[in-house]
């Protein structure tokens, strides 16, 4: 199990750090895990002059997973948008074809007063949101500024899904609701943009194959209102890469601290890169003060989807759950009564969890 550690940029390195302590303790009971180190985004850009440098490529292709921490900083804001740190991320989604995201939104009963909405809409939430990667308008062509005809400047980028991407993240989708409650809600802007009117038909073509499932459409405004409404209506939601980005963000606000939320990109054959669905934090970066906790149950992804290893992952998610109910808190879930710890105490007291 070679796993490819990106730690990234800003409080990538320590959140990082705290995941691969937590996976130390599977490897001293006989998994055999092993890590290899290489930089991406900005660490990227300053040790090879590229956010996705070849020799990252290299061990990234070998490897068997990848776990990355976080990418960016304001250092890097000024560079040629190919060299920013972003399209390292970008570019790692593509070479590796991780066309499957997934990004769950869970609230942990612990943290109900955290989220700005009543408790009682979100209490016992549990929303899995599968977003398409690697196609849609960030990757479309044609793409770029150029001059029209008008001697104007113009914007262009291209929204643009072909049959094949969308049936495979519509199997990845049914798949996962067969494993859950067994809803899968599909969604668009079917209303307006012919690409989503394929995706809509896809979906439901798709969907004759999974009897037990149940299919909804939903557009992405109607979508983005009822997740703040009534978001517990949601079991899977599936959508493409820009709706999914948005949604997605949303979502992890309903949980009240995107700190706590992992994330898993998965291509064909169940290779993944694994990452918390947070950025980097620059301002907090190097203080002791990040959540590693969404890094750690990113780790417990990988165990899961690349490594099929569901009791380790589960231990690693109930270690959490107790570390939790132990009233541990890092600054961004801190409330009254609780104790503040910081990101490497945190690390450490899910490792004692376990
Ligand atoms: C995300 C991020 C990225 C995206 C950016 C950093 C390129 O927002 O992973 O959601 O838009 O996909
Ligand atoms: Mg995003």
């Amino acid at each position: 199990m070679n796993v490819a550690v990106l730690a990234g940029d800003g409080i990538g390195p320590e959140i990082t750090t705290q995941a691969i302590k937590v996976l130390e303790v599977f490897k001293k009971e006989g998994l055999d895990l092993q890590f290899e180190y290489a930089p991406i985004g900005g660490a990227g850009f300053d040790a090879y002059g590229s956010p996705y440098p070849e020799a990252t490529q290299n061990i990234c292709r070998k490897a068997d997973a990848v776990l990355l921490g976080a990418v960016g900083g304001p250092q890097y804001d000024n560079l040629d948008r190919p060299l920013r740190p972003e399209r390292g991320l970008l570019a790692i989604r593509k070479d590796l074809n991780l066309f499957a995201n997934l990004r769950p939104a869970i609230l942990y009963p612990e943290l109900a007063n955290a989220s700005s909405l009543k408790p009682e809409i979100v209490a016992g939430l549990d929303i899995m949101i599968v977003r398409e990667l690697t196609g849609d308008i960030y990757f479309g062509e044609p793409r770029g500024i150029q001059t029209n005809d008008k001697g104007e400047q113009e914007g262009i980028n291209t929204m643009r899904y072909c049959e094949s991407e969308i049936k495979r993240i519509a199997h990845i989708a049914f798949q996962i609701a067969q494993k859950r409650h067994k809803k899968v809600c599909s969604v668009d802007k079917a209303n307006v943009l012919e690409t989503t009117e394929l995706w809509r038909q896809i979906f439901t073509q798709i969907s004759k194959e999974y009897p037990d499932v149940e299919l909804s459409h939903m557009y992405v405004d109607n979508a983005a209102m009822q997740l703040v409404r009534a978001p517990k209506q949601f079991d899977v939601i599936a959508t493409g890469n820009i709706f999914g980005d948005i949604l997605s963000d949303e979502a992890s606000m309903l949980t009240g601290s995107i700190g706590m939320l992992p994330s898993a990109s998965l291509n064909e054959t169940g290779k993944g890169l694994y990452e918390p669905s947070h950025g980097s934090a620059p301002d907090i970066a190097g203080q002791d003060k990040a959540n590693p906790l969404a890094t750690i149950l990113s780790a417990a992804m990988m165990l899961r989807y690349s490594f099929h290893q569901e009791d380790a992952a589960k231990r690693i998610e109930t270690a959490v759950q107790k570390v939790l109910q132990a009233g541990l808190r890092t600054p961004d879930i801190h409330e009254d009564g609780c104790q503040l710890v910081g990101c490497n105490n945190m690390g450490d007291a899910v490792v004692n969890a376990l």
